[in-house]
């Protein structure tokens, strides 16, 4: 390694302790390098992207600043629904951006080349359809569809319009991620047969009981635009504006929301398509504040073997009041190992190989028999194994930690930025969005018609 390359890495601050020298390639942290360099680089105006977010929130606000972090990207304005937000956004991003709560004004407009589209749920599909057929480039938060019927639609009108189109789950991008996937495409666990993936949370605002504004009302909230594509209307409830996750009819519940990350990840690391079989259980076991989705919910769901994987099986789980405390994990499970990776912090390879010889005595019939026939059977089989054959191999693990401070939704928007810029396709397009958010939407099927869900990964279609 060149000295300059060893001073970049250490700049980096990422820890990688690869113990087994065949492992050791470095393509995701090369990548990552490459676009620290990049960012170095200056735009010219004529090189400059114009964004406008559409959906001002928690996750507007994140999305925008992670965007910003990209050179030559400028905030042209915002769109939200609710006044004190848009009054937010002129706070941080200066008097003169443009804000509005008609989405249309926002694509009307000539100086916005791409949007961000992170309102909730149940608008994502129509803002980002009526937003590729205006020309622009668009960044559509998780999950893509809020109901399985929107996603061959949204797909068709990307593959009509050419739009550059990435969904936001940026654990595509992540670092940690992509070095997961390398290990685990080079066999570091051997043959993957199983995952356990979960998101365990234990507070009010990690169950999405979040904040309301003293000035809450149909005063300062556009509540009949919030809820124009919903068949039944409804008088105006702050609940329902400010925490929508907790209502089927504008979010998509715990699995919408939170195993559509988990299966970003398991998809992307093993290249899947995703499952043919879903089945979910859940319950409103602890916060009844009102909500018409669980907060505790377990899928068990079947990968069948393809050309990209053998056959494995998933369970996911979210759990909002959970004793552990707040923590994620997806634990890959193979043959001859185990990758458990937290978020984007990092993740651990654990390695584990059966000896050649399938071992005799101790918890095993042997002790049984006869002794002149114990004795003959431990003879026959040291004679047919070697003392090498009868050992447990100890093969050591891998550890990475991400860059200290590390952010994958800057690394996603980066992504997204050189798709606008120089053409190379996205990370995350409509297709890898939705069979992401299909599997996960169809544990809301599963659970609330109390069957196994039937899916086509192939051909994206219920069965
Ligand atoms: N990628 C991630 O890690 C991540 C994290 C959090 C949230 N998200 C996603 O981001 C989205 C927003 O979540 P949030 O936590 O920011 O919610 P939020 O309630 O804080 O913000 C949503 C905003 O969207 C606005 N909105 C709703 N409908 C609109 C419309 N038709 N036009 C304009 N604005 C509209 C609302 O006024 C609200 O201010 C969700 O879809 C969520 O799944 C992604």
């Amino acid at each position: 390694m060149s000295s300059d390359r060893r001073k970049f890495i250490k700049q980096l601050g990422s820890t990688i302790v690869l113990t087994s020298a065949s492992l050791s390639g470095f393509a995701a942290i090369e990548d990552h390098e490459r676009r620290l360099l990049q960012a170095q680089k200056r735009y010219s105006s004529n090189d400059k992207i114009r964004i406008a977010t559409i959906g001002m929130g928690i996750m507007g606000f994140n999305d925008t600043n992670a965007a910003l972090t990209c050179p030559g990207v400028e905030l042209v304005g915002v769109c939200d629904l609710y006044q004190g937000r848009l009054q937010r956004a002129k706070e941080l991003y200066g008097k003169d951006i443009f804000t509005t709560n008609d989405y249309h004004q926002v694509l009307d407009r000539k100086d916005v080349d791409a949007v961000i589209i992170a309102a909730s749920d149940n608008w994502h599909s129509t803002i980002a359809i009526d937003a590729m057929h205006k020309g622009k480039a668009v960044y559509s938060e998780k999950p893509m569809v809020h109901y399985l019927s929107e996603g061959l639609g949204e797909i068709k009108a990307q593959q009509e319009t050419k739009a550059v189109f990435q969904v936001g789950s940026q654990r595509v991008s992540s670092i940690a991620f992509q070095k997961a996937k390398e290990l685990y495409q080079a066999g570091a666990i051997g043959q993957i047969n199983s995952i356990e993936a979960s998101f365990n949370r234990q507070s009010a605002l990690g169950a999405w009981q979040y904040t309301i504004p003293l000035d809450a009302g149909p005063q300062t909230v556009d509540w009949s635009r919030f809820q124009a594509n919903e068949k039944t209307k409804l008088p105006y409830d702050s609940n329902r504006f400010f925490r929508w996750r907790n209502y089927r009819e504008y979010g998509t519940g715990v699995a919408g929301d939170l195993f559509v990350h988990l299966l970003t990840g398991i998809h992307f690391i093993t290249n899947s398509k995703g499952p043919d079989k879903i089945y979910a259980i859940g319950g409103t076991y602890f916060w009844k504040d009102g909500r018409n989705v669980p907060d505790v919910m377990t899928a068990i769901i079947e990968y069948p073997e393809t050309k990209e994987h053998p056959a494995f099986q998933a369970n996911l789980r979210v759990n909002f009041i959970s004793g552990e405390g707040d923590r994620s994990s997806t634990k890959i499970i193979g043959s001859e190992g185990v990758i458990n990776l937290e978020d984007d912090q990092g993740f651990t390879i654990h390695k584990n190989k059966m000896p050649v010889a399938p071992g005799i005595g101790g918890w095993d019939s042997l002790s049984t028999f006869p002794e002149a026939m114990q004795k003959t059977l431990m003879d026959n089989y040291n004679s047919k194994y070697s003392a090498a054959d009868q050992k447990t191999p100890v093969i050591p693990g891998v550890t990475y930690n991400s860059p200290q401070g590390y952010n994958s939704s800057n690394d996603h928007f980066a992504n997204f930025m050189d798709a606008i810029r120089t053409g190379k396709p996205v990370v995350e397009d409509a297709v890898f969005g939705f069979r992401a958010a299909a599997p996960a939407l169809a544990c809301n099927e599963s659970y609330f018609q109390n069957k196994v869900i039937h899916w086509d990964a192939e051909n994206m279609k219920l069965v």
